[in-house]
């Protein structure tokens, strides 16, 4: 018959496979409970990340030791080991040895997202991106419009990202470090994934790619909220998420849907940019809300949360040297906007 003791002895030199010390220094295994009269054992083990491929393996292992030791069979549940634990375990190094930026807790993730398409989502990821490196933070942005990507088009990049050891190096444009699914298809074919290559293919761009150190990692999500938009939700708990919608009212509207979703998966949402909020005539200066009025506020309000800017229409002036189509110029009146954004986000995250 199995004791406690048997049970630790059994288990304890098992390796946590995220933070590579034994079960026993980790204090990771709880709740031994052995139902005498049928050999069953029940326990709990906690490890750095649950619901992995990971975990499957310690699970197969638990068992298969324990029924080497005389159980007839076993119970086992998973939960997290506690974040100070893992805080102060987690290795610190920025290159390469398996450190992903998903372990950082120096980065700020925010997702931006909204309810359609056309509404101005990449343009803002990326003008939000540059406006935050402008102001000396370091800045990565994911494209994760895997379908739609338009990031480096929209910047002006022609380079793809080089490979270094077992890691990609992401492009740096205007100090930000861009990933994009556009970086690694041929002559801009469509590409179609499959349910479950959507989230690994993003995991990709955290786990294999060299970010260093961030303070902000942006991610530009498809329109919507489809299964990318679900994968982020789970792979990054802690993300934060700004809404962009226009002014019009059924945009708000369908907009709210990205939110409550947010809500939903318990994501802080920063606040609502409004997006070709209005046109400004450079003759008279007057303003005109072509688009309508009052969808972000309106959105905002539904979703407790603040409207961070409007933005009006209006094209980046093109500098030929430095082709970047959707990038506004520090100086140019939206390149300002922009700057006041990147402040009230760098103040709320
Ligand atoms: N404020 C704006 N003024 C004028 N055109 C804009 C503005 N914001 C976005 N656009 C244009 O609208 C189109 C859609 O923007 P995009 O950022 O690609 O939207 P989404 O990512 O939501 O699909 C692009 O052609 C972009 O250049
Ligand atoms: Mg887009």
């Amino acid at each position: 018959m199995l004791t406690m003791e048997q049970v630790y002895e059994v288990l304890g030199n098992m390796q946590e496979p995220f933070l590579h010390k034994s079960l026993t220094e980790l204090d990771a295994i709880q709740e031994v409970k052995i139902k005498e009269e049928k050999a069953h054992v029940s326990v709990k083990i906690l490890l750095a990340k649950t619901g992995t491929a990971e975990q499957m393996q310690v699970q197969q292992e638990v068992v298969q030791r324990l029924k080497s030791a005389g159980a007839e069979s076993v119970g086992l549940r998973f939960a997290e080991l506690p974040e100070d634990v893992i805080a102060n375990l987690q290795p610190q190094g920025t290159v390469g040895g398996g450190h992903s930026i998903l372990n950082s807790n120096k980065t700020t993730f925010v997702a931006v997202a909204s309810g359609k398409g056309g509404v101005g989502k990449s343009t803002v990821s990326v003008n939000l991106a540059v406006s935050l490196a402008r102001l000396g933070k370091k800045v990565g942005i994911v494209d994760a419009d895997i379908y739609g990507f338009s990031v480096p088009d929209m910047m002006g990049i022609t380079e793809r990202p080089k490979v270094r050891g077992e890691k990609i190096i992401p492009v740096e444009r205007f100090g930000v470090k861009v990933i994009s699914m556009g970086f690694f298809v041929e002559d801009n074919s469509p590409i179609i994934w499959r349910g479950p290559m959507l989230g690994k293919m993003l995991n990709n761009f955290f786990d294999e790619v060299e970010w260093g150190e961030l303070d902000y990692l942006l991610l530009d999500l498809p329109p919507g909220t489809g299964d990318v938009a679900l994968d982020v939700h789970t792979m990054l708990p802690s993300c934060k998420e700004i809404i962009v919608t226009t002014p019009h009212a059924t945009a708000a509207f369908v907009a709210a849907r990205a939110g409550a979703m947010a809500l939903k998966t318990d994501h802080e949402i920063l606040g609502v940019i409004e997006n070709m909020a209005y046109f400004e005539s450079k003759l008279t200066g007057e303003k005109e809300f072509v688009f309508g009025k009052g969808g972000g506020e309106k959105l905002a309000e539904e979703l407790r949360t603040e409207v961070i800017g409007n933005l009006p229409l209006g094209q980046p002036q093109i500098d030929e040297d430095d082709f970047a189509p959707s990038v506004y110029g520090e100086d140019e009146q939206i390149g300002k906007i922009y700057m006041t954004i990147a402040r009230r986000v760098a103040e709320l995250a």
